[in-house]
């Protein structure tokens, strides 16, 4: 089992191995004495995966109550923030209870925030059942839910007890789940694992699963470590982001995550390559890396629609927005530039 403790203001571990979670319940009995379990799911988790994790738990000694709220990120919203709430107190847990957040980013974002809000915070488990999810949203501490003016727009940072990654959940997933989450091991590559890129430029993604996963782990925990609440180098997580979310935005989410994300690298990567900033050899081996994980390389919008959808990106401070800019596979810089030039930077990045 790879262990990888993230060393955060409270620090946990990720566990990663196959077949964990059928174990779920003994492994959160050592970090967590037997209570009451709210256990959060939505309903695109197959139901299998909650009942095996609510047989492990009861087996271990914990009373196990779930919920299950429809999937789609339309539901991440105060509504369905509300009816966990509710839910909680139903129950009813006790600060000295806990949430188990068994799904993808939804499910776990939207649970997290729950945790982080009722009693004024009580712990949460993550187990994530996606690879976006195992790589990225289940660790950090990042939680959220959506607001009618965006994405992601109410949260609160709130670190898990410990996160949960059952590697046959995702040997599993269909070729478009597995595509979106591998956007975030190639974006994890390019900021500075050349072992890990050249695996994902193989396509190695299903046969190497726990190792992929670790490695990204590893290094989202380093960056974690170092900025919790994302005031510096945590940014760099957002590389592929910025124009990625905006091509989310302009398809009205017709494009997933990971596929933005997938594009929004491209383009940021050209861009710095016209601009004598990036090694021109990064954009040959990023699409490569992308096409070998079934990622699509072409932005399918134009500039006005993207910049359009950028200019409302959250992380917007003022006049200026943060980009993430590669200097060669394994290298990149932040790079606050004023939002006038942000239209010359798509223009750039698509070539235009
Ligand atoms: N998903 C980016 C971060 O956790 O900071």
């Amino acid at each position: 089992m790879s262990t990888i403790h993230i060393a955060a203001g409270r620090p946990y571990d990720v566990l990663i191995e196959a077949g964990l979670l059928k174990q779920c319940g003994q492994l959160i009995r050592e970090v967590h004495a037997p209570c009451s379990v709210a256990v959060v799911t939505d309903d695109g988790v197959p139901t299998h995966l909650a009942d095996t994790a609510e047989a492990s738990l009861k087996q271990a000694g914990f009373a196990v109550q779930r919920i299950v709220f429809r999937q789609g990120e339309a539901h991440k919203n105060l509504e369905t923030l509300s009816d966990l709430l509710e839910f909680f107190a139903s129950i009813p847990l006790t600060r000295g209870d806990l949430v188990v957040a068994l799904g993808g980013g939804i499910v776990g974002d939207t649970a997290g925030f729950a945790a982080s809000s009722y009693l004024r915070g009580i712990p949460f488990v993550q187990v994530p059942t996606t690879l976006l999810a195992a790589v990225d949203s289940s660790v950090g501490g990042k939680t959220a839910v959506n607001l009618q003016a965006g994405k992601n727009l109410t949260g609160a940072f709130w670190q898990p007890s410990l996160v949960i990654c059952d590697t046959d959940i995702l040997a599993v997933l269909n070729d478009d789940l597995m595509a979106d989450g591998a956007a975030e091991c190639v974006k994890y590559g390019v900021l500075g694992d050349a072992e890990l890129f050249a695996m994902l430029e193989q396509g190695g993604l299903r046969s190497s699963m726990k190792e992929i996963v670790t490695r990204c782990v590893e290094m989202k925990g380093r960056i974690v470590a170092e900025d919790e609440h994302d005031t510096g180098s945590r940014q760099l997580l957002n590389l592929g982001h910025t124009l990625g979310h905006a091509i989310e935005r302009a398809g009205n989410f017709a494009l997933t995550h990971g596929h933005g994300v997938a594009i929004g690298m491209v383009l940021i990567t050209r861009a710095a390559i016209a601009r004598g900033l990036c090694e021109a050899s990064a954009l040959p081996r990023l699409t490569n890396a992308l096409k070998a994980c079934g990622l699509p390389v072409e932005c399918p919008y134009k500039r006005e629609q993207l910049l359009e959808a950028a200019l409302r990106d959250k992380k917007r401070q003022g006049g200026s927005i943060t980009l993430v800019v590669p200097k060669a596979i394994g290298s990149t810089v932040l790079m606050p530039v004023p939002v006038e030039e942000l239209s010359a930077w798509i223009d750039d990045g698509l070539n235009a």
